[in-house]
């Protein structure tokens, strides 16, 4: 799987003239690979995310999944191709976590035993005793948790994730970063983490920072972090 970005471009009407994020942006993302995007606060993570997981479309350009556009469809490109950790979780929250879990399967029109969900949200460290919690009555941490069982629960070839470890304690953030890695390097999945955490930076395979002043992604090293 590759996911292409060609020549993108995105702005923000602000009053009567046009703020831009990205212009002329051309990056391509891999499977097998875990990426993570870094950048000052109000740069344009959150906006690129949008646009690479079809929630929001470019003013100009594409991004492509394996050649074809991804705006074409977007509810099937977000049914079928990919997971997304929201930077504010998303979950509904009033169902606990196998029930959401449950719901964004019958959302992606796939399907997994309750047993399976139980093993998947112990790998992000939710025990039985949680699960049968509404959302509400979960810590922060513990919901961030579920965001992610939720959104590789499908087991999509792309994984999204907007600051999915910034509630966690070193331990379970560590945990966590484990399974991106397990997921690109022994699942072949794509993984495009944004973060502030520079550990989390480190781990990944290939870092890219938000250029604000060319309006762009540019690539650095583990170094220069
Ligand atoms: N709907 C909107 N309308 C106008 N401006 C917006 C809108 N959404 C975001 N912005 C602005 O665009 C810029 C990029 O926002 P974005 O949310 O992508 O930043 P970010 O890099 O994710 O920041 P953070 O690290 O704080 O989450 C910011 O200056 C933000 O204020
Ligand atoms: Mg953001």
């Amino acid at each position: 799987m590759e996911l292409s970005v060609k020549n993108l471009e995105y702005y923000y009407v602000d009053g009567d003239h046009n703020r831009y994020i990205f212009k002329d942006l051309n990056v391509t993302f891999k499977s097998g690979i875990f990426y993570t995007i870094v950048g000052e606060s109000g740069s344009g993570k959150t906006t690129l995310l949008s646009l690479l997981g079809a929630l929001d479309r470019p003013k100009g350009g594409d991004v492509l999944l394996d050649g074809k556009s991804i705006y074409e469809d977007m509810d099937e490109y977000r049914k079928t191709s990919l997971g997304f950790v929201f930077q504010n979780y998303n979950l509904i929250p009033y169902l606990n976590a196998v029930e959401n879990i449950e719901l964004a399967l019958d959302i992606a029109k796939s399907k997994r035993s309750r047993k399976d969900i139980l093993a998947l949200l112990k790998t992000v460290g939710i025990d039985e005793s949680k699960t049968k919690r509404v959302i509400t009555r979960l810590s922060g941490g513990e919901v961030q948790r579920i965001a992610l069982a939720r959104a590789i629960s499908a087991n999509p070839p792309l994984i999204l994730a907007d600051e999915p470890t910034g509630n966690l304690d070193e331990d379970t953030s560590d945990r966590i970063v484990e399974l991106f890695i397990k997921l690109a390097h022994r699942f072949d999945k794509c993984i495009i983490v944004v973060t502030h955490n520079k550990h989390i930076a480190k781990v990944s395979d290939i870092i890219y920072e938000v250029d604000t002043k060319n309006k762009n992604l540019r690539e650095i090293s583990k170094e220069n972090l």
